[in-house]
């Protein structure tokens, strides 16, 4: 029979941000295998409508599927905000778990004048899917979101707490001090590559919330509770749509070891 444990956990994102929660799992599951997808061709997902996100999300879960994963992490606020519940329907049989409501929980356990900052892309924001699910579990909690769409492209250049990024983030920032939050959700998992340039502007004492880091705690919760983690792998492979130096270079920067991406054909599947 086969070994459910050894089957690696696959993880996608638009493109390099979803190595934040690749970062976290392997602080955690050290010997987990991992096989990791970044839709390079197609980021940035903010930008587009909610049908062609939910479209390139079920081509890149029949991939993991393909590789034979034994979980999805959805590494990327839009796809989990966007089409969550829908992908869950359409593949009832691979657990899946996504970032959106780690980063609430968090959020919700840590406020305590109930004002929570929400900085996404646009198509995050304009769901309406944070403030939701913060309100849902908190009544009286008011909830000041924001769509940052600049920031994708400047981490996927490889921008990271630079000049730019710093004037970026004053940009979108700054005024957040006006509503008096005592919490900021980084509601974009390329965002926490910012957090240098963005905690300029917040103001201090504000916890600023990097959902990856709840995300991993649930997922070894996850793996513990079903007898299905890895004590004996530790191997990581990266797939992408489209092959530039960029991606390699930022993820070893990222993830501080060698990687070396390959490109597939992610429109066949
Ligand atoms: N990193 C993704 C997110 O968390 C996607 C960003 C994008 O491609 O616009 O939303």
């Amino acid at each position: 029979m086969e070994d459910i444990t050894k089957r690696p956990i696959g993880i996608f994102d638009s493109g390099v941000g979803g190595l934040t929660v690749v970062k976290e799992i392997l602080k955690e599951l050290p010997k987990e295998d991992i096989v990791y997808f970044g839709d390079t061709a197609r980021v940035p997902y903010g930008s587009k409508s909610k049908e062609v996100v939910y479209n390139f999300s079920c081509q890149i879960i029949n991939f993991l599927l393909e590789k034979n994963v034994k979980m999805i992490i959805i590494a990327c606020n839009t796809v989990s905000s966007n089409c969550y519940e829908e992908l869950r329907q359409k593949f009832p049989n691979v657990p899946i778990i996504e970032v959106l409501g780690q980063g609430v929980n968090s959020a919700i356990s840590y406020t305590k004048n109930k004002k929570i900052g929400v900085i996404g892309t646009e198509a995050t924001i304009k769901s309406g899917r944070y403030e939701q699910k913060i309100k849902e579990n908190l009544k009286e909690a008011k909830v000041y979101s924001r769509a940052c769409p600049l920031f994708v492209p400047i981490v996927e250049e490889g921008c990271l707490n630079d000049n730019i990024s710093y004037w970026v983030s004053k940009k979108y920032i700054e005024d957040f001090k006006e509503f008096d939050i005592d919490t900021l959700i980084l509601g974009c998992t390329h965002y926490p590559l910012l957090k240098d340039s963005i905690s300029n502007f917040v103001g201090e004492n504000i916890n600023i919330i990097n959902p990856a880091i709840p995300t991993a705690l649930t997922v070894k919760k996850y793996l513990i509770e079903n007898n299905i983690q890895n004590l004996y792998g530790g191997k990581c492979e990266f797939f992408v749509s489209d092959k530039n130096d960029k991606f390699d270079f930022i993820s070893s920067m990222i993830l501080n070891k060698e990687c070396n991406a390959e490109k597939i054909n992610i429109e066949k599947y």
